[in-house]
C-alpha cells in the first residue's frame, strides 16, 4: 500500500493498530503485538500517543515482543532499545510495564540460548504475536535478521552486518563502539505472525523494497520471506515505492 507520505501511512497503520486492540478488548483478550525499533516507526508510535492522550486509546490488554537489541547494552544507554521504546511509546501509554518484553543485551554469553528460547515460548503461551510491525534494513534484514538467515531460523545471537553498523554508527559516535552482535527474533517467529505490517520511508529503500517484493525469495534479502506470509503487508510511501 503507497500513501502520499509516511506521517498519513502511520497515521492508517496506527488506526488498523488501535482497532486490533479495542477488538481484543472486546473478546476480553490480550493484544500480542511484536514490536520494531529504528527511524521508521517513530511516527507510527507518536499517533498511537495521540490516540492514547486525545482519544482514550488503552493499552492495558497489549502484551508486547520487541524483536530486537543490541548485545551487549545497558538497558539505560542512550543507544539501547529499551530506552527508544520508553521515549518513543511507553512512558506515554498505559502499558504495563511487565507486559513489555525486549531481548536482554545484558545476559552473560551463556544464558543467550536458553533465554532465546524462553522469549519464543512466551509467544507461542500467548498463541502467538497478533500484529508484528517492521522495519527493514537496506540489506534487507527484518529486525537483525540479516543476509543469509533461515526461513525457520530461531531467536539468536547474531553478527551484525557490516553494512548494519555502519548505518548505526552515527548513533554510536564511530564504527569502532558499534556492537558487533545483537539479540534477534527469528525468522520463524515473523513468519508466524497472524498479521505482518512493514514499514519504509524514503528514496533509500526504495531498492530493496524492490528487491524484497518483486525479485526472488532469497536468504540474501530475508524480508523477502514475506512474499509466503499469508497476511503481510508493505505499506511504503511514494518515495519508497518509485522503483515499483
Ligand atoms: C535497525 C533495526 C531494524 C530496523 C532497521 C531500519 O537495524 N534493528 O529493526 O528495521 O534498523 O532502520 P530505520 O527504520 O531507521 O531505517
Amino acid at each position: 500500500v503507497v500513501y502520499e507520505n509516511s506521517t498519513t501511512a502511520s497515521q492508517a497503520v496506527a488506526k488498523e493498530i488501535a482497532n486490533l486492540i479495542r477488538v481484543k478488548q472486546s473478546q476480553k483478550q490480550p493484544c500480542i503485538l511484536g514490536l520494531a525499533t529504528g527511524s521508521s516507526p517513530k511516527g507510527l508510535y507518536a499517533e498511537l500517543v495521540r490516540l492514547h492522550k486525545e482519544e482514550g486509546l488503552s493499552f492495558k490488554n497489549v502484551i508486547s515482543f520487541n524483536l530486537d537489541e543490541y548485545y551487549p547494552m545497558e538497558p539505560d544507554s542512550v543507544n539501547s532499545y529499551v530506552r527508544f521504546m520508553k521515549e518513543q511509546l511507553f512512558n506515554h501509554i498505559d502499558i504495563l510495564p511487565e507486559n513489555c518484553h525486549i531481548p536482554d543485551g545484558t545476559l552473560a554469553k551463556e544464558d543467550i540460548r536458553p533465554y532465546c528460547d524462553q522469549y519464543e515460548a512466551k509467544i507461542e503461551a500467548l498463541g502467538g504475536i497478533d500484529l508484528q510491525v517492521l522495519g527493514i534494513g537496506g540489506n534487507g534484514h527484518i529486525g537483525f535478521n540479516e543476509s543469509g538467515s533461515l526461513q525457520n531460523s530461531k531467536t539468536r545471537l547474531v553478527a551484525l552486518d557490516h553494512i548494519t553498523r555502519v548505518a548505526a554508527s552515527g548513533d554510536f559516535s564511530g564504527l569502532e563502539n558499534t556492537p558487533r552482535t545483537a539479540i534477534t527474533l527469528g525468522v520463524k517467529k515473523i513468519m508466524e505472525a497472524k498479521k505482518v505490517i512493514l514499514l519504509a520511508w524514503g528514496e533509500r529503500k526504495s531498492n530493496i523494497i524492490k528487491a524484497s517484493t518483486e525479485e526472488e525469495v532469497t536468504s540474501r534479502v530475508p524480508a523477502s520471506y514475506l512474499q509466503e506470509h499469508n497476511n503481510a503487508t508493505f505499506v511504503l510511501d511514494k518515495a519508497a515505492a518509485s522503483k515499483l
